[in-house]
């Protein structure tokens, strides 16, 4: 290392004053025209053996690598101090295809961040990366990197960042992950991981975020995860863990976004979720959760998206939901939950779609409804709504899609309705409306869907209706 200085001096100061010609070229076997910087043998041998093992070296891109000064413009290649040699290694999206393997990490002490995501490189992690003691940043995502984390990767307790997402990467997550402890990104998603989170996450006090998804870990979600209070970011989705959402999740107070879609999860939603005041999305779809829905959900105040469908939940709707003020999104189908649609629903403003299907529902659509001015989509398909609809619908001028197939709903069609020219789908069928369809139904020409059977409308078809050019698919058999 000493020598290396002393070298880099030299040079710097050859350079300076334009005798760059005599470089060090002697110990050098490689061409060494044109130098400019200093010579660091093991990092060039290291980087040039690589290209040389490359299927595919991008010719255009590391045609510059060549000689044995790699802080001399080689492409890819930063040294932010020229005594220190190669500090960064960038070769994002550059058409690289082969083995990383055959990059010796060894060769870097002083590498900071390295970001090679984007390419085809395959074969394994090198145990040698836990060398890289001084390195902050590691990104190889995007690739086609097999084989299981190497243990050594506890090593480097200067990372920060741990972006491996989108590769083949197999085995279980390390317990010596844990070692991280300036870790603020770990995103492992779209890999082959399984086996279940190790407990050890708890120690990575600085991580933010977290992406374990789409992967096929298993076991439970470690309680202990409640420690990490500067997590903003949690996506666990498309995985088989089990057990039930810990209690703990709560303490995450800077919580912004925590995503468990298409799990194994059971038991009851923790009533501790109201804690969470920063959650902006909240993903419990397609688990197994049950019990009801806690009224503290509606503690959340910063929520936008709320998806708890597609589970086992019963009970009802719990009022609270209407203080959301910043909803969205509301997304409660297939569980079973009965009970009325809740009044209070209509002070979600700005809500725009509502998907409330496949339940046991029952009650009147509220009249509130006339409030949410900001809805597009309302679904309530496949429940045991009654009465009839409200005549304020027509306040929803924004509605282009009203699902209230198959429920238990009466009365006549109000001609509010007409007021909803954005409409282009309209689902009545399976229900108990009588009268007649309004006149003006398809006034706008908007009207792509409509089904109307097994009712008891009477009279005739709307001439609208007949006129409608826009419409593709009618289902009016029976329904006189
Ligand atoms: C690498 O380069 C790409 C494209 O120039 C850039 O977007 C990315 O942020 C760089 N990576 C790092 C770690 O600086
Ligand atoms: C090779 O690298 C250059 C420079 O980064 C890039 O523009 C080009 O797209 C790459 N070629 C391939 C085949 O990816
Ligand atoms: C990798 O580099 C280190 C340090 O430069 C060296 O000691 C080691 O022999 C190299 N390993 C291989 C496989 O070339
Ligand atoms: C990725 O690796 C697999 C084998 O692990 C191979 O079958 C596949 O062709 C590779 N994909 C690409 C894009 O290189
Ligand atoms: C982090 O890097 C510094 C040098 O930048 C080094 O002295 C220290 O040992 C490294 N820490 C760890 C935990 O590796
Ligand atoms: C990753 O998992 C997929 C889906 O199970 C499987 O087809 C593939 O062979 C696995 N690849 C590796 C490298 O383990
Ligand atoms: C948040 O991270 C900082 C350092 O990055 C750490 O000192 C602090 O203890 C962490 N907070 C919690 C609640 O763990
Ligand atoms: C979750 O529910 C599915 C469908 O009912 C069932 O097959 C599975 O065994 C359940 N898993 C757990 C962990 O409860
Ligand atoms: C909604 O919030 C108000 C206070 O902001 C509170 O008094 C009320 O109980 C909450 N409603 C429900 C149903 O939780
Ligand atoms: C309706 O919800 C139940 C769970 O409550 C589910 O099993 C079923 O597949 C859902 N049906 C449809 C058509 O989505
Ligand atoms: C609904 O529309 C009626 C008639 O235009 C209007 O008087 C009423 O204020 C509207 N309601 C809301 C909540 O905007
Ligand atoms: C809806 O249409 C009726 C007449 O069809 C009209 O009187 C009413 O003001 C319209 N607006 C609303 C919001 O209902």
């Amino acid at each position: 290392m000493a020598l290396r200085i002393l070298f880099c001096s030299l040079v710097v100061l050859m350079v300076s004053f334009h005798f760059a010609n005599f470089a060090l070229s002697t110990t050098s076997s490689v061409d060494t025209t044109a130098e400019v910087g200093t010579a660091f043998y093991e990092e060039a041998e290291a980087l040039l053996n690589w290209k040389a093992s490359l299927d595919n070296q991008n010719k255009s891109l590391l045609s510059s690598w060549v000689g044995d000064r790699p802080c001399n413009n080689w492409d890819g290649i930063t040294c932010d101090d020229l005594e220190l040699g190669v500090t960064r290694l960038n070769l994002s999206n550059s058409g690289l295809k082969g083995m990383l393997y055959n990059l010796n990490f060894s060769s870097f002490p002083n590498l900071l961040t390295i970001d090679l995501s984007t390419n085809l490189l395959y074969g394994t992690i090198p145990d040698s990366i836990g060398d890289l003691s001084k390195l902050t940043h590691l990104d190889f995502s995007s690739n086609n990197l097999s084989g299981s984390l190497p243990l050594e990767m506890g090593n480097l307790g200067n990372l920060s960042y741990l972006i491996l997402q989108n590769n083949k990467l197999s085995g279980s997550i390390p317990r010596e992950i844990g070692k991280l402890g300036n870790l603020i990104l770990l995103y492992l998603s779209n890999n082959n991981f399984s086996g279940s989170i190790p407990q050890e996450v708890e120690m990575m006090r600085s991580l933010t975020e977290l992406d374990l998804g789409n992967n096929f870990l298993t076991g439970p979600i470690p309680a202990s995860i409640g420690n990490l209070g500067n997590l903003t970011k949690i996506i666990l989705q498309y995985n088989s863990l089990s057990g039930s959402l810990p209690q703990e999740i709560g303490k995450l107070g800077n919580l912004f976004s925590l995503n468990v879609w298409s799990n194994e999860l059971s038991g009851s939603i923790p009533r501790e979720i109201g804690m969470m005041g920063k959650l902006d999305l909240l993903f419990l779809l397609s688990n197994n959760f049950s019990g009801s829905i806690p009224q503290e959900v509606g503690m959340m105040r910063s929520l936008t998206q709320l998806d708890l469908s597609n589970n086992f939940l019963t009970g009802a709707i719990p009022t609270s939901i209407g203080n959301l003020s910043k909803l969205r999104q509301l997304y409660l189908y297939s569980n079973s939950l009965s009970g009325s649609i809740p009044e209070e629903l209509g002070s979600l403003k700005y809500v725009f779609v509502v998907q409330l299907l496949n339940n046991s529902l029952t009650g009147p659509i509220p009249a509130s409804i006339e409030k949410m001015s900001s809805l597009l989509d309302l679904n309530v398909y496949g429940n045991k709504l009654s009465g009839s609809i409200p005549s304020t619908i027509g306040n929803l001028t924004m509605l282009t899609s009203l699902i209230l197939m198959m429920n238990e709903l009466s009365g006549c069609v109000p001609v509010e309705m007409n007021n909803l020219t954005r409409l282009t789908n309209l689902q009545l069928s399976y229900n108990n409306f009588v009268g007649q369809l309004p006149p003006q139904i398809c006034q706008s020409g908007m009207l792509v869907l409509f089904g109307a059977v097994n009712n008891h409308f009477i009279g005739p078809i709307p001439k609208s209706l007949k006129n409608c050019s826009s419409l593709l698919r009618v289902g009016l058999m029976e329904t006189i």
